[in-house]
């Protein structure tokens, strides 16, 4: 499924709706370049877990934030982190699985070590504009009807 996002609200949206099936247990991996709307995105899930907008942020040195939840749900992101053993050892799959809810970014460091449940590619489009691409969301689970 390919939507196409014109702002960042409407990316925090598509995340919200992201976060609706995180909080089944699932993990979401999220490809794209730096600022292409991976963080943004995932304030969006996270809101789904009851966590502010606000503490969802891309905070130079934190690789992993964790916040409690009924679902424990853990923000990932890999940028820092450059080979499979300083990701393993920081602790990032420990935080993949068992029930737990992750959304993890640069996951393309992943490849080959891990899948994701999800799957999230966000390439620059014009101006303001993204092209976002889910995978493992059926079409007819994504009750969400764009206003534009
Ligand atoms: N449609 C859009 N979706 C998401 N972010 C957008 C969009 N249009 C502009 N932006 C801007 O792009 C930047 C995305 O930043 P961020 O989410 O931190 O990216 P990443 O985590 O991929 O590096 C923000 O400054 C945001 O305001
Ligand atoms: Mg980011």
């Amino acid at each position: 499924m390919i939507i196409i996002s014109n702002s960042p609200e409407e990316t925090v949206e598509i995340g919200r709706h992201i976060g609706r099936h995180l909080i089944k247990g699932l993990n979401v991996f999220i490809c794209g370049e730096l600022g292409a709307g991976k963080t943004t995105l995932i304030k969006g899930a996270a809101s789904a877990f009851g966590i502010p907008e606000r503490d969802i942020t891309s905070a130079t040195y934190t690789l992993i934030a964790g916040y409690e939840s009924q679902t424990p749900f853990y923000h990932i992101d890999l940028y820092r982190l450059d080979d499979i053993k300083s990701i393993e050892e920081a602790g990032v799959f420990d935080c993949i699985g068992n029930g737990k809810a992750a959304a993890i970014e640069w996951a393309e460091k992943l490849a080959g070590y891990a899948d994701g449940d999800i799957r999230v590619d966000i390439a620059y489009g014009n101006n303001d504009r993204r092209i976002i691409k889910i995978e493992g969301i059926d079409e007819k689970d994504w009750d969400y009807s764009p206003a534009w």
